[in-house]
């Protein structure tokens, strides 16, 4: 299957050591940090090893070219990101990557000549570090504005316009980083699947028919950040008792959602002023809603939103609505997903057609592009997570069916 067996697998286990949180023991590598761009760094190498033609755009996608014998033909396009969230595990994305460029040896191993083109990518920035994830294929895909680049904004409070600057681009080109759509004949896409269907299933491999895709807004409760002592009970504005509620209903009311599949979490509390003998005062609830049926997602926030006003009105407090990201969930390609599924059974490999969870790149890029993702299990569904885990022979099947579905797109 591979010319080096356990090359990708160390290559996982290298990329890894490139964590500003050792302490916590799980990884954190957001996306234009130093840790970052020594990460992408070791990526190029790799690249390079594979004889691939590496260029860095206007944002910081990396991109790795095998040119195809048919220079003008729409490149077949395969990634991930190698970014990840706060205290993660060592796969998500970095199997897409890292599973791509094996992928290439293994093509060439096998003697194979793209007609197409084939470009690998490490997506920047598909992780939250501003709030909204894959901001270097919406850069891709012509969705973000020179002005969005000051909009959003970390937990640090450095927007992604500074950040940007500080890991040496100019926030000013962001346009460059446009994909004209016409260039591109296919994304696919390697991914663990984050979940727990196929390990429950048996199934050593997933197709993705849709990517649900999320509905992220801020919910800010006001009340009076009083004395917590000399405040009597019935003579409190809570703001964070108020959110509370709204908490369990978000999950109350996504688990009613008429479609069966919207998932509802509030993953981030900011109660203010934060101190034991004040009653809070503000607070700020992230709210995120995903499915892979729109108009059940929009119900289910529409709803959640009406409660949390009917929360604040029977608490004296003031609500604020501001909307974080809205986007739209993708269905997959039927040709990606026809090439893929071929793929997996010229291996004797079962594969299940499923819905993604999770948001990717793959999401984004599905609304310019054809698109499809290949899953393979995660133990126990565990990811964003350190202890997120995937067998060297689960990543192995899912790089034998990435380069036979690569094969078929290439030659189409
Ligand atoms: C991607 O990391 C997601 O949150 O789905
Ligand atoms: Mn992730
Ligand atoms: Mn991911």
């Amino acid at each position: 299957m591979t010319d080096a067996p356990g090359r990708l697998h160390a290559a996982i286990a290298e990329l890894a050591t490139f964590n500003d949180d050792v302490a916590a023991g799980g990884i954190t590598r957001e996306i234009y940090t130093p840790t970052y761009a020594a990460a992408l760094r070791r990526v190029v190498e790799w690249m390079g090893e594979a004889g691939l033609e590496t260029r860095l755009d206007a944002v910081g996608n990396l991109f790795g070219r095998w040119a195809g014998t048919d220079a003008g033909a729409p490149v077949v396009l395969t990634g991930s990101h190698v970014d990840t969230t706060l205290n993660a595990g060592a796969y998500d994305g970095v199997l897409g990557v890292l599973g791509a460029i094996e992928a290439v040896h293994a093509l060439r191993a096998a003697g194979f000549v793209p007609r197409r083109s084939i470009e690998l990518v490490a997506w920047a920035g598909e992780e939250p570090r501003f709030g909204t994830g894959c901001v270097g294929s919406r850069a891709a895909a012509g969705e973000l504005s020179r002005a969005d680049l000051d909009r959003l904004r970390g937990r640090d409070g450095v927007t992604m316009a500074g950040a940007l600057r500080s890991a040496g681009f100019d926030p000013d080109r962001v346009e460059d980083a446009r994909i004209d759509p016409a260039t591109v004949h296919a994304l696919v896409e390697l991914h663990i699947e984050q979940g727990i269907v196929l390990e429950t299933g048996g199934e050593p491999i997933g197709v993705v028919g849709a990517i649900a895709a999320p509905h992220d807004f801020r919910l800010t409760f006001r009340g009076a950040a009083t004395h917590a002592g000399a405040t009597p009970m019935d003579l409190r504005r809570d703001a964070l008792v108020g959110a509370a509620e709204a908490v369990v209903a978000v999950e109350r009311i996504a688990r009613a959602s008429s479609s069966g599949t919207t998932v509802g979490t509030v993953g981030v509390v900011r109660a203010r002023p934060g101190a034991i003998n004040v009653v809070p005062g503000t607070v700020e609830l992230d709210v995120d809603v995903r499915d892979s049926d729109a108009a059940a997602r929009e119900q289910v926030v529409a709803t959640i939103v009406a409660d949390a006003r009917a929360i604040a009105a029977e608490r004296g407090l003031e609500l604020e609505l501001a909307e974080i990201v809205e986007d739209v969930p993708v269905e997959s390609d039927p040709a990606v997903v026809a090439a893929a599924q071929e793929a997996a059974a010229e291996l004797g490999l079962t594969a299940r057609t499923m819905i993604s969870g999770a948001y990717h790149d793959a999401m984004i890029m599905g609304r310019r592009v054809p698109v499809g993702m290949i899953f393979v299990p995660s133990r126990g569904g565990v990811s964003h997570h350190p202890d997120e885990y995937t067998s060297p022979e689960e990543l192995d099947r899912g790089v034998a069916v990435l380069a036979g579905t690569l094969a078929r797109l290439s030659g189409q």
